[in-house]
């Protein structure tokens, strides 16, 4: 059985979908070493999900920006919701109960994928059993699915928590399975203005916490991505600690 069929109601998609072996799926259920070393206590510890599960805490994480970044991540990957959308890693808080919100009455499907079983869980405790949703136990950087498999695809706050060559092939992979003229959504930490008090501040807090996330900071987006890649231009929130980038391919 395919280690990304984590319910029977998903079992069928995934068998049209993924090319599988035993081999590709014993890859794909093994932990990253990042996850393990640095972020073993926001996703991989038995207790992170009932810690970090409360939308206050993680708007606080967000410092307040949670709904607002989450609407504007969103928006930029509509309006048109038709089709297949990808999300590339769980959330915490309400992200993806949002995007069904959006993906369903368009009659459209919403494919998440994230590389702890837990993870995936807790999103499908958050979701009502018949939502137009497929969770996959998958690596970001190396996805199963197809070329061109998604019209649209979603990053939200992952790249900045993987190291630069992990972060280069998720952004590769993102893309591939993604249609060709098909938006790549990604939100994510950049560098705030040099005004701004937030500047000082994070540098202690991601450089303890977060140890990939200033390369975030020092280069643009599109950096990391495949050559020919196109982006737009970066959307700043909150004195620019936070931008929104829509990467796309011919
Ligand atoms: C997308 S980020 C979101 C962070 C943000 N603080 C939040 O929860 O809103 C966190 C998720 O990424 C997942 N993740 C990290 N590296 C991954 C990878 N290589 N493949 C798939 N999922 C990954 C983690 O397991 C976690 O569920």
């Amino acid at each position: 059985m395919p280690m990304e069929s984590v319910t029977d109601r998903r079992f069928d998609v995934v068998q049209a979908d993924v090319v599988d072996t035993s081999e590709t799926a014993s890859r794909r259920s093994q932990v990253p070493g990042y996850l393990s070393q640095h972020y073993w206590w926001a996703y991989v510890h038995p207790k992170a999900v009932s810690f970090f599960e409360r939308q206050w805490l993680i708007n606080a994480i967000l410092w307040g920006n949670y709904r607002r970044l989450k609407e504007a991540t969103q928006a930029a990957l509509g309006p048109d919701y038709g089709g297949r959308t990808l999300q590339v890693a769980c959330a915490y808080g309400d992200f993806t109960p949002t995007l069904l919100t959006r993906v369903a009455p368009q009659g459209g499907r919403l494919d998440v994928i994230d590389v702890v079983p837990a993870q995936i869980h807790n999103l499908e405790a958050k979701l009502p059993p018949d939502a137009p949703l497929r969770t996959h136990v998958m690596d970001a950087s190396r996805l199963d699915f197809p070329d061109g498999r998604f019209d649209r695809s979603v990053l939200f706050f992952l790249l900045h928590e993987q190291p630069e060559d992990v972060r280069r092939r998720t952004i590769a992979e993102t893309l591939r399975v993604t249609k060709p003229g098909g938006k790549v959504v990604v939100m994510e930490y950049a560098r705030p203005r040099w005004w701004s008090p937030w500047r000082l501040l994070m540098i202690p807090v991601l450089t303890v916490l977060e140890p990939f996330a200033i390369d975030m900071w020092r280069r643009p987006v599109v950096d990391f991505a495949p050559a020919g890649t196109r982006a737009t231009e970066p959307k700043r929130f909150f004195a620019g600690l936070y931008q929104l980038v829509t990467l796309s391919r011919d």
